[in-house]
């Protein structure tokens, strides 16, 4: 159904073009704490007041600048398998997106936000009822129930679409279940561009991240990956600010803001990512946003966070998305070269001899363009006594639904966008093209837990463990597999 491809508008902004947000991105974060003692000892070593005054202004810095949140936070990671897609008995598995969905809206005391691309919930749009189409059915009438029940505001912020595709949201604001607004990025960008996030905040102290759209595919037809966060409200409210954007951005007639108001800046960040506690596992952690544009002060933009994060990598580089590629995609005969991230894998590989595995997706609607990238990167490796680059793709394809007579359109597909490294876990919104990180709106999650222990509570380790788990499954086949697509 969605096709991204056919109504996604084209656009053209240069990346440095910012309100605030970093652009450049430092090799590491700060560390938390500086040992009081080794300070003291360094006061009394250093008698110059001039000294004194910086020294005393860099413990300040660190120590206001690390921001500390002691609320007890969970993360829950949620996978949408689609139906018949199945895997090794003993494979990992995590609770499902509908689950997830379905308790975060019914926990709902006071308020739901969700930033939203389009909506097809309720199946209208197949050929013939399926019974895979009850989950969002289901998901839907229970929005439906609680906007309805007066008690939980519900406000949904959404990329501007006509007929079926915001048909859900329409009868949603009609019948007062729910505030919309709808986003159009032509107004904002030259080439147009999308609001692609998917996020749902709940009382301020619970929300999901992920890669599912509100549609009944993404439940059961989509392979999708997500994190929910509950009694959380340091990052809930944080992510609330991201909802802000959007909604002020959604206004009748909304232009880009000049500067933001303070009220949207935040201090969790890639410098000073926010230390809390998931799942008594500690953690440094923060939200990006694409593009630099909806970025308040403090905000670090999406494609930064991923170049921070493959900076950081020491061992390995895993990688999940749907589409791969070095440009723009959406700029008809205007598309710009845009290696930020391809060259930042390169070095990795080659500088440091990071490992870097690379899935991307394979479904009838896979561009023919996007193997260029992906076969350019993989030439790359090569081992030799004295020279070790490791670059491996391989493309995963979910295999058709069994009991159709047609397959639905637009389904069947890893639609996954994550990474993990051996320091940290990535879980975005976008695909891998420029466009995503330049005109369309995007989040990421940057979960970073080297200073607990790494077991089977961290998210890092059960995020690799579901990249393994595809990676190695009978659905990934490696590039040579496509050598006609060369
Ligand atoms: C990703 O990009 C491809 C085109 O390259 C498009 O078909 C697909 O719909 C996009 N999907 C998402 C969720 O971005
Ligand atoms: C496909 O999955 C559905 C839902 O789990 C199940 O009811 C059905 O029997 C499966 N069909 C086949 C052919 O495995
Ligand atoms: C739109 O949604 C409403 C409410 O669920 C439904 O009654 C109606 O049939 C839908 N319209 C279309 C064109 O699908
Ligand atoms: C979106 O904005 C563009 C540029 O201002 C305008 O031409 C177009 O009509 C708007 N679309 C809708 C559906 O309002
Ligand atoms: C990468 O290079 C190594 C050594 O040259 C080789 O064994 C391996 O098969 C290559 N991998 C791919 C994906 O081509
Ligand atoms: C993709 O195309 C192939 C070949 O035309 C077809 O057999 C398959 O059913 C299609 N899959 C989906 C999910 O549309
Ligand atoms: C992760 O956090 C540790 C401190 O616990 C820090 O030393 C390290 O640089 C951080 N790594 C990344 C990639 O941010
Ligand atoms: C954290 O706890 C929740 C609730 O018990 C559980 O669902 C989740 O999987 C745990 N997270 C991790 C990373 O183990």
């Amino acid at each position: 159904m969605e096709s991204e491809e056919d109504d996604r508008p084209m656009e053209t902004t240069p990346l440095n073009n910012s309100d605030g947000c970093q652009v450049h991105v430092r090799k590491k974060a700060v560390p938390f704490h500086r040992n009081p003692a080794t300070c003291l000892m360094t006061l009394g070593l250093l008698a110059g007041a001039v000294v004194l005054a910086s020294i005393v202004a860099i413990y300040s810095w660190n120590t206001d600048n690390q921001p500390i949140c002691n609320d007890p936070c969970k993360l829950t990671l949620v996978e949408s398998i689609p139906w018949n897609l199945t895997y090794a008995a003993g494979s990992p598995a995590h609770p499902s997106t509908y689950s997830a969905w379905m308790g975060l809206v019914q926990k709902a005391q006071q308020s739901i936000d969700i930033a939203s691309f389009y909506w097809t919930l309720q199946g209208e749009d197949l050929p013939a009822y399926d019974e895979s189409a009850n989950e969002g059915q289901e998901f839907y009438d229970e929005l439906l129930r609680v906007g309805q029940g007066g008690n939980v505001k519900i406000r949904i912020a959404q990329d501007i679409h006509d007929g079926i595709f915001q048909n859900d949201t329409a009868f949603l604001a009609k019948t007062g279940a729910a505030e919309v607004r709808s986003l159009n990025f032509s107004r904002f960008y030259p080439w147009g561009g999308v609001l692609h996030t998917k996020m749902i905040t709940v009382d301020g102290r619970h929300f999901y991240v992920g890669s599912a759209n509100m549609d009944w595919r993404s439940l059961t037809q989509v392979k999708e990956l997500g994190a929910v966060i509950e009694d959380c409200p340091c990052l809930a409210q944080d992510v609330g600010k991201l909802f802000s954007v959007y909604w002020d951005l959604g206004k009748p007639g909304a232009e880009l803001p000049s500067s933001w108001p303070a009220a949207y800046q935040t201090n969790y960040n890639l410098q000073t990512p926010v230390q809390v506690a998931f799942n008594g596992t500690n953690t440094n952690t923060f939200l990006s946003s694409a593009p630099p544009e909806f970025c308040p002060k403090g905000r670090t933009t999406d494609v930064d966070a991923i170049v921070g994060v493959i900076r950081s990598a020491q061992k390995f580089v895993y990688i999940a998305v749907m589409d791969y590629a070095a440009t723009t995609l959406y700029r008809y005969n205007n598309n710009i070269y845009w290696p930020v991230i391809d060259d930042e894998l390169r070095r990795a590989a080659f500088d440091r001899h990071v490992e870097v595995r690379l899935m991307a997706s394979k479904w009838n609607h896979t561009t023919p363009v996007s193997f260029r990238y992906l076969w350019s990167l993989q030439d790359l490796n090569f081992t030799s006594k004295d020279l070790s680059i490791s670059v491996s793709v391989k493309l995963f394809e979910v295999p058709d639904y069994p009991d159709v007579e047609k397959q639905f359109e637009y389904t069947r597909v890893n639609h996954n966008k994550y990474m993990v490294t051996d320091q940290v876990a990535y879980i975005g919104t976008s695909n891998w093209s420029a466009d995503y990180f330049i005109n369309t709106g995007g989040i990421g999650l940057v979960v970073n837990q080297t200073s607990g222990q790494l077991g089977k509570n961290s998210v890092q380790e059960q995020l690799k463990a579901v990249f393994e788990r595809d990676w190695n499954s009978p659905y990934a086949f490696s590039l040579d597999h496509y050598s006609q697509e060369r």
